[in-house]
């Protein structure tokens, strides 16, 4: 794909990314390294015995395999590592902003304490920047399938190293665990001045959409898929311009699609919503962003043209202050007259 026209196009764009769990960006060979010098026990053989157990049915499925893996993580070295590798791919991939999730929870429940999690993954974000000229921003998700109680202490945990973090995010189990069961957690991280996003409309129904927009007052739903099936819901957002991240190859892989081809972004992008593109857990579904394009891009047939506005609109929905966004924006808009 990357030698075609469009694919050398997608390629070189100048993007952002705006949905990455960094967990999810964890490679098998990183994994057998980090449990080795931890001295953890995989119980896979070897990488292609992992590679095998990549098939997921659904959400869950794949959720059970992510949480194992993210086990072996416990040095402050351990997220620095995992994020600069993240970085050091993208980087090759033409990213220049990212807005990365990490999950708290994940390893506090385990006895890593919160503060070994974020000054590992802060200090390669920093020397990331340094290298790469990428910047970042981090998202603390909440895991819904936890209680709220949970999400409380974690909040709690958080605030020494306030200023390193700009919005909180809900991820994890969708179904049956609605945004409503978190509103007050959410309250709170709004009253601290952090900014919200949630997960909704993944595999859950509609209704968590609304509930993610009127209960829990979110800048971003991630994913979003299924606000399709409510007319009304799909107008609230257009006419917020409530940015959605897709995540294509994550779509396929948990079988929120059967097919790429069959994948909603089209009549999206036909409906007015502000839609766009990204990776999820890379290591997990077959790609990071250039692979996500690549795959949407050949599915859909989209031109250069609509590349462009995917990547101008990953920008326009970001974090960034209106200036960096200005600058950023205006790359693209060059990058699309030279090779557009
Ligand atoms: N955590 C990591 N990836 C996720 C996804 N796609 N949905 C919900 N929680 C997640
Ligand atoms: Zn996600």
């Amino acid at each position: 794909m990357h030698t075609t026209p469009i694919g050398k196009f997608i390629a070189g764009i100048p993007k952002a990314e705006l949905h990455l769990h960094i967990e999810g960006s964890f490679e098998p060979e990183l994994m057998f390294e980090i449990a080795k010098r931890n001295n953890i026990k995989i119980k896979y053989k070897n990488i292609e015995e992992v590679k095998k157990a990549y098939r997921f049915n659904n959400l869950q499925e794949f959720l059970d395999i992510y949480y194992a893996g993210a086990n072996v993580l416990i040095e402050e070295q351990d997220f620095y590592d995992l994020t600069y590798a993240y970085l050091t791919k993208v980087n090759e991939q033409n990213l220049i902003h990212t807005e990365i999730f990490f999950d708290p929870q994940t390893h506090t429940d385990r006895g890593v304490e919160f503060s070994t999690v974020i000054k590992g993954i802060r200090r390669a974000l920093k020397d990331g920047e340094k290298q790469f000229g990428i910047s970042s921003k981090l998202i603390m998700s909440f895991l819904r399938h936890l209680d709220e109680e949970s999400a409380i202490k974690t909040l709690e945990q958080a605030m020494p190293f306030k200023k390193w973090i700009t919005a909180v995010g809900l991820d994890s189990s969708e179904k049956g665990n609605p945004p409503s069961k978190f509103q007050r957690v959410f309250e709170m991280s709004k009253q601290e001045g952090f900014l919200t996003v949630a997960h909704a409309g993944e595999e859950g129904p509609a209704e968590y959409i609304w509930e993610a927009l009127n209960l829990l007052d979110v800048s971003r739903i991630d994913h979003g898929n299924r606000c399709l099936e409510d007319e009304a819901l799909v107008q609230e957002l257009v006419k917020r311009q409530m940015a959605l991240t897709l995540c294509p190859l994550s779509n396929l892989e948990l079988k929120v699609i059967q097919e790429l081809h069959h994948h909603p972004l089209n009549t999206m992008i036909d409906k007015g919503l502000l839609v766009t593109i990204n990776s999820d857990d890379p290591a997990y579904f077959g790609g990071y962003m250039n692979e996500n394009y690549f795959g949407i891009a050949k599915a859909l047939d989209l031109s250069k043209k609509q590349i462009y506005q995917l990547a101008k609109n990953s920008f326009h929905a970001s974090f960034l202050d209106e200036e960096s966004k200005k600058e950023m924006i205006a790359k693209v808009d060059e990058y699309y007259r030279v090779h557009g």
